[in-house]
C-alpha cells in the first residue's frame, strides 16, 4: 500500500508518458494557439496580495463557481500528468457532523497518527522562529496574549469549523504517492487559491484537520488508501474581521537563494 515509486519506476512512467508527446506540428493543430501572456502584472499582484483569510462573510459561493475554480486549479502541472489529489466539498449534514466531531476530538485532546509528516521534528531554531512569528501575527491581530491558552484554543478550534466559510473542502491524496505527488498537489492547491482570488474570493488552507485522518475517513466514508492532506476554506473575506489583519513576513532572498558559479 505504502510502496513509493523507485527512481527507476518513476523514470519508466515519465518515459511512457513522454511517448505520448505529439510532434510539434501536430500539437499546434491539436490545440488552439496559446494566448499571448500579457497580464503579467495581475499575476504578480495576485501572488503578492494573496494571504490566508480566516474570517468570512456569510455570502454563498455558487457550486458552479467552486467547480470552475477546481477546473482551473487542475491545469497545474504534475509529473507525467498524473494529477494527484482529490477534493471533497462538504455541505449539509456531512459538514455539520464532521466539524462537530473534529471539535470534540480537539477538546478531548484526542491524538491520532497522521497520514504524512509535515514539519521536521524537532523544528530547527531558524524554522521555530518563523513558526513563532506567524503565530504572533495571527494572535496579535486577534489581541490574544501569548499566555492566553483559552483564547488560542478558541481560535484553533475555528479551524475545525473551516472558519465558517461558505465553502469547505477536504483535500486527499492516494497514499501510495510520495513527496512528488504532494508537490504536484500543492501546485494545484496554490492554483485554486489564486483562481479564487481572481474571482474576488479568499482562502485559507487548514492543515489542522490532518491531525484526525481516521475520524475524517470514517465520517466521510473514505477508503483507507485516501490520505488526508488538509482542508481548505473558500469564501468572501470579511473586511471587518480583526483576524484578517494578520500579515506574515517572508525570509530575505539571501536566506533561500544563491548563485552557484
Ligand atoms: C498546507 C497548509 C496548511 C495550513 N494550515 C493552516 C491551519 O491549519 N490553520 C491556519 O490558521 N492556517 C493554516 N495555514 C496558513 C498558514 O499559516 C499561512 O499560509 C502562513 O502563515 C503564511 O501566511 P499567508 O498565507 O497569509 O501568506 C496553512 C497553510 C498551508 C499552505
Amino acid at each position: 500500500m505504502d510502496a513509493r515509486l523507485s527512481a527507476s519506476g518513476r523514470a519508466s512512467i515519465m518515459r511512457r508518458s513522454s511517448a505520448l508527446v505529439l510532434p510539434a506540428r501536430r500539437l499546434c493543430q491539436a490545440r488552439p494557439a496559446l494566448r499571448p501572456v500579457t497580464p503579467v502584472l495581475s499575476i504578480a499582484c495576485a501572488l503578492k496580495d494573496r494571504r490566508s483569510v480566516r474570517g468570512f462573510l456569510p455570502n454563498p459561493v455558487p457550486d458552479d463557481v467552486v467547480e470552475e475554480l477546481l477546473g482551473l486549479a487542475r491545469r497545474a502541472p504534475s509529473g507525467a500528468n498524473l494529477q494527484p489529489g482529490s477534493f471533497i466539498g462538504l455541505r449539509g449534514e456531512s459538514r455539520r457532523q464532521l466539524s462537530d466531531e473534529l471539535v470534540q476530538a480537539f477538546r478531548e485532546g484526542r491524538q491520532e497518527p497522521e497520514d504524512y509528516s509535515y514539519f521536521p521534528d524537532p523544528l530547527p531554531m531558524g524554522l521555530r522562529r518563523r513558526q513563532v512569528a506567524s503565530a504572533q501575527a495571527l494572535y496579535g491581530a486577534l489581541g490574544v496574549a501569548r499566555d492566553d491558552r483559552a483564547g488560542r484554543d478558541q481560535q484553533f478550534e475555528r479551524n475545525f469549523r473551516f472558519f465558517d466559510a461558505p465553502v469547505a473542502l477536504i483535500v486527499t491524496i492516494d497514499r501510495r504517492f510520495g513527496p512528488g505527488g504532494y508537490m504536484d498537489l500543492g501546485m494545484s492547491l496554490y492554483g485554486l487559491m489564486l483562481a479564487a482570488q481572481a474571482r474576488g474570493l479568499a482562502t485559507c488552507a487548514i492543515g489542522a484537520v490532518a491531525s484526525y485522518p481516521g475520524l475524517i475517513r470514517r465520517v466521510l466514508c473514505l477508503p483507507q488508501d485516501s490520505a488526508i492532506v488538509c482542508g481548505l476554506a473558500i469564501g468572501h473575506a470579511d473586511p471587518e474581521a480583526p483576524v484578517n489583519r494578520t500579515l506574515t513576513e517572508r525570509a530575505e532572498l539571501s536566506d533561500y537563494f544563491r548563485w552557484a558559479e
